[in-house]
C-alpha cells in the first residue's frame, strides 16, 4: 500500500524523524485558518499518490492565509497525472539551505536492502541521476545486521553529507531505518530531506510503501487505507472488496485466468501476440484461482469491463480441480448476470479437465460476444487482433 505524504509524515513522526505534520484540508475555505495556525506562509501540497507533484504545479508557496485559500482552490481537483486531488496538506513554508534526497528500498535482485542519497535532492533527482550518476549513493544493507551506527556512518559517508550536519544526518539515517523496519515498508523515501536555515535536519516529503503481507502485524495501518483518486487504484480496490486478485496495467486486452503462474505466462503471451497488432498490451493481472464459479468470473469481468482502456478479454483457464465444464457454465452464468454490462468480445481457451465438455457447453450456448480458441498462442493473438481494431 503507497501512503500520500501527510500519512509517510505521520509515520516519520512517530519514529522521531524530524518532521512537520501540517495540516490536511479538503475545501479551500479551510485553507484560510490552516494556514494561520500555521505562522501564514505556507506551502500548499497536493496530496496523491504519485511524484513529481511540485513540477506538475501541484505545490505552491503562499505567502499569507488568504493566498493559501487561492492556490488551495487552485490545486484540489487538479488531475496530476490521472489523481485527481481531493486533499491538500498545507505545511509551515521551510527555509531551506541545500536539498538531499534519501531512500530505503527492497534489493530484489540482490536480495538485499538497499539505501540511494545523494545530496544533489530535490524535483530533479531523476535528472541527476541520469546525468551524474556518481553523484547518487548506493549502499546496500544486509538484513541480519541493518543499520548500526557503522553502516549509518557508512551511509553518511558514501553519500559525502556536509560535515555539519554528518552527526544529525547519523541519527536520521537510523530513525528512518527504524521507520522501514518497523513499519514493514518496502520504500521509505525522502525527498527532500533537506538542510534548514538553522542547520538541522528536516524531511520535507515523504513517501512511504507498506508491505501488505504485513498487515496483521499492523492494526494502525488499516486507517492509511483510504481510497485514491486513480482510476486504477478504484478499480483495484473494487477488485480488493470482492476478494479477487487484481492488478491494473495499462494495455487493451483484459485478461482472467486461473493460478499466478498461468496468469502470468498469459500476459506474456499476449504482450507478445500484440507486436502484431498495432503493439497492444495486456490491461491486468487477474487471477481468478481455484473455483471459478459464476459469481467469482461474474466479478471478475465486472472489475476488467469498469476499465475504460479494456477493448477485449481473454479468459484462459486450464482446469484442474475446477473442471472445464463448471468453468464454462461460469462462464454462461456470468454472462446472464451481467447483462448488457458485458459489452466487450471474449476470448476463452480452455484445456485440461473435462475439456471437451467445457467446449461444448460454451459452443451449445453460442453467446455473441465469446470466441472459443483451442491453443493459447492463437487465443492471444485473437484477442489481440479484436483489442486493435
Ligand atoms: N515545507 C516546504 N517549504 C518550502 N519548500 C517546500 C516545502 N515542501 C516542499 N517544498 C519545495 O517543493 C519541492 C517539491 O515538493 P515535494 O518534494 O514535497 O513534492 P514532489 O514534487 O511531489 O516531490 P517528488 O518529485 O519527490 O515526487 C521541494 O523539492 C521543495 O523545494
Ligand atoms: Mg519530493
Amino acid at each position: 500500500m503507497d501512503l500520500m505524504e501527510y500519512q509517510a509524515k505521520q509515520l516519520f513522526a512517530k519514529h522521531d524523524v524530524p518532521v512537520t505534520l501540517g495540516t490536511v484540508v479538503e475545501k479551500a475555505e479551510d485553507a484560510a485558518a490552516a494556514a494561520e495556525a500555521l505562522g501564514g506562509r505556507v506551502v500548499v501540497k497536493a496530496q496523491v499518490k504519485v511524484g513529481g507533484r511540485g513540477k506538475a504545479g501541484g505545490v505552491k508557496l503562499a505567502k499569507d492565509p488568504q493566498e493559501a485559500v487561492e492556490l488551495a482552490r487552485e490545486i484540489l481537483g487538479m488531475d496530476i497525472k490521472g489523481h485527481t486531488v481531493h486533499r491538500v496538506l498545507l505545511a509551515p513554508a521551510a527555509d531551506i539551505a541545500e536539498e538531499y534526497y534519501f531512500s530505503f528500498l527492497v534489493d530484489r535482485a540482490h536480495r538485499n536492502y538497499l539505501c540511494i542519497a545523494s545530496i544533489e535532492g530535490g524535483v530533479e533527482i531523476e535528472e541527476v541521476a541520469r546525468t551524474n550518476p556518481d553523484a547518487v549513493a548506493k549502499v546496500s544493507i544486509d538484513p541480519q545486521t541493518g543499520v548500526d551506527d557503522a553502516k549509518a556512518a557508512e551511509i553518511v559517508a558514501t553519500t559525502r553529507f556536509p560535515a555539519e550536519v554528518a552527526e544529525e544526518a547519523k541519527a536520521v539515517v537510523k530513525k528512518l531505518w527504524d521507520v522501514f523496519i518497523a513499519e514493514d515498508a518496502s520504500l521509505v523515501e525522502v525527498n527532500p530531506l533537506v538542510r534548514l536555515g538553522d542547520g538541522h535536519l528536516e524531511a520535507l516529503d515523504g513517501k512511504v510503501t507498506l508491505d501488505e503481507n504485513a498487515a496483521f502485524r499492523h492494526p494502525d495501518h488499516a486507517d492509511f487505507d483510504v481510497a485514491d483518486s486513480g482510476a486504477g487504484s478504484q478499480l483495484e480496490a473494487q477488485a480488493k472488496e470482492k476478494g479477487l486478485n487484481y492488478v491494473k496495467l495499462d494495455g487493451a486486452v483484459g485478461i482472467i485466468g486461473n493460478g499466478a503462474g498461468l496468469v502470468m505466462s498469459t500476459l506474456d503471451v499476449v504482450a507478445y501476440a500484440g507486436e502484431a497488432h498495432d503493439n497492444v498490451e495486456p490491461a491486468n493481472f487477474l487471477d481468478i484461482g481455484g473455483g471459478a464459479s459464476a459469481e467469482v468470473m461474474a466479478n471478475g469481468l465486472h472489475v476488467i469491463l469498469g476499465d475504460p482502456q479494456v477493448k477485449s478479454v481473454f479468459v484462459n483457464v486450464f482446469g484442474g480441480i475446477t473442471s472445464c465444464d463448471a468453468v464454462a457454465n461460469g462462464i454462461v452464468h456470468a454472462l446472464e448476470l451481467l447483462g448488457d454490462e458485458a459489452n466487450k468480445p471474449l476470448v476463452v481457451r480452455l484445456d485440461g479437465n473435462n475439456v471437451e465438455e467445457g467446449r461444448r457447453i460454451l459452443n451449445e450456448a453460442n453467446h455473441p460476444l465469446v470466441t472459443l480458441v483451442d491453443t493459447m498462442d492463437g487465443a492471444a493473438d485473437r484477442a489481440a487482433e479484436l483489442a486493435a481494431k
